[in-house]
């Protein structure tokens, strides 16, 4: 047991140091700061994330799309108020869904640290209607990231 324990305990501070290898996790949800030991970039957020469809119906689905300079993970929620609403469509290459505020998938985060010029997420909008508010964190890497940017809205009618 006490073997179990400390070896967990490296684990998870290894993977701290890798800065999130395989995406960001539940513990971030509310305030999409990655547990670093290092503050969010201030400066200008240097990534575009274009929005396919910006309007849509329940259960419609449209692409959320991050470029600009290449990063190595991201964490992304589409929000009505403080809560992360609709499911992000998941694959085991490139997009690892988190749980966050009570709903599977609700968030979406890298599955691997490797380099990336782009990532297009699939998003499917809630039952609930009404405005929300797009999300992302993303890191060029462990020590240079920009948390939480407002990225767009997206009404559900
Ligand atoms: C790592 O992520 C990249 C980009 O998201 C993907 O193309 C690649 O297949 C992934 N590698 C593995 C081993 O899953």
């Amino acid at each position: 047991m006490h073997y179990f324990v400390s070896a967990l305990f490296v684990l998870s501070v290894a993977t701290c140091a890798m800065a999130y290898s395989d995406g960001a996790p539940a513990e971030v949800c509310d305030d999409m700061t990655p547990k670093h030991p290092f503050e969010p970039r201030k400066d200008k957020f240097p990534y575009t994330v274009a929005i396919s469809k910006t309007s849509l119906a329940s259960g419609q689905e449209t692409d959320i799309t991050i470029s600009g300079k290449d990063f190595k993970g991201f964490f992304v929620q589409v929000r009505k108020g403080n809560k992360a609403v609709g499911t992000f469509t998941t694959n085991p290459k490139e997009v690892r869904g988190v749980k966050c505020h009570g709903t599977a998938n609700s968030a979406a985060t890298h599955s691997n640290a490797s380099v990336k010029k782009s990532i297009t997420l699939k998003w499917k909008a809630p039952q609930e209607k009404g405005e929300l508010e797009v999300y992302a964190t993303v890191a060029e890497n462990g020590e240079i990231f920009w948390a939480k940017h407002k990225v767009g809205k997206i009404t559900v009618k």
